[in-house]
């Protein structure tokens, strides 16, 4: 074990662990997961590629299922203009451009879209499959330039509300008429409710890739039906401290469906469980598809 440098560091860290308030205000220090960090992107890369756990991205088999169940959802064929929001490392992305959409994938995560982007050349969809590297809260998209949009893996949860409807509005906006969205959330009535906490240490991971401790706590906070995650992290080696807060706000169906009307959407298919596809979480989410207003 290497010697310990500057014990003040440590104390540091330490004193800002027993001095952490007791529960973290709802979107305080971000309220995400530093997914644009380039070193923890790199980090999360390995978790959306291993194929061992579904974690990041769902495993292959279980998102082959799901892009065949979307293609009809979404009612795509060859030709059609999707828009992925927040596309990870492209493998939804590129295996549509694969089966002849023309794909746009928005991600802020640097790692992500180098991949995505490397393995749209090996599959040879280059010219068909694009990556946007940027904040989808600051994205611009052109009025009526796609036929269908994909928001998938609970991110729009991620979001306080304001940033929701903005994105909404947003996206129906880009879609053409009859254009239709897929929204997947987390279940309101499966999510965990109670408040926890873990702890754990490791030699690397997502927090590093030196020996780290890692101090986790769950909050639920009832009134605005929101799940807090605070993760504490000390890098053994160094001292150095990281602070993560996580914020998942959850949504009825009844208040996500009137958010997709208020955007503009106008048909709102509900469903839950992933209306039968065998995910091994399937009974955690609710697949929401909306469509929007037909001109003729
Ligand atoms: C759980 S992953 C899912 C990725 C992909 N949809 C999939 O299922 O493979 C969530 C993704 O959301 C992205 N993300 C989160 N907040 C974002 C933001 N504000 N702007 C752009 N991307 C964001 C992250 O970088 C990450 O790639």
């Amino acid at each position: 074990m290497k010697q310990k440098e500057g014990r003040e560091v440590y104390e540091q860290g330490l004193w800002q662990i027993y001095n952490r308030p007791e529960t973290p205000e709802p979107w305080s220090n971000r309220g995400n997961l530093p997914w644009d960090d380039p070193d923890f992107s790199r980090r999360m890369l390995r978790e959306h590629l291993d194929e061992s756990h579904g974690a990041a991205s769902r495993v292959t088999r279980e998102r082959l299922m799901q892009i065949d169940r979307l293609w009809s959802w979404l009612d795509l064929g060859k030709g059609s203009r999707l828009l992925d929001v927040t596309c990870g490392p492209g493998l939804y992305a590129v295996e549509f451009a694969r089966r002849g959409c023309h794909v746009t994938g928005i991600d802020f995560g640097p790692a992500a879209i180098a991949y995505g982007r490397d393995l749209a050349k090996e599959m040879r969809v280059e010219n068909s499959c694009h990556f946007i590297e940027q904040d989808v809260r600051t994205m611009r998209l052109k009025d009526a330039s796609f036929d269908a949009a994909t928001f998938i893996y609970g991110q729009l949860a991620v979001f306080p509300r304001e940033d929701v409807k903005s994105l909404l509005s947003q996206i129906a906006r880009a879609l053409r008429p009859c254009g239709r969205l897929c929204i997947e959330l987390l279940d309101q009535d499966k999510v965990n409710k109670k408040n926890s906490t873990w702890w754990f240490t490791d030699d690397t991971g997502l927090w590093g890739e030196r020996p780290f401790l890692h101090l986790g706590e769950r909050f639920w906070l009832d009134e605005i039906q929101m799940s807090i995650e605070r993760f504490q992290i000390l890098n053994l080696e160094n001292g150095e401290f990281t602070n993560i807060t996580l914020c998942d706000q959850t949504y009825s169906v009844d208040s996500m469906v009137e958010m997709m009307k208020g955007a503009g959407f106008v048909d709102v298919e509900v469903y839950p469980a992933w209306d039968g596809t065998p995910l091994y979480d399937a009974g955690e989410w609710i697949v929401y598809i909306g469509r929007t207003l037909d001109e003729s």
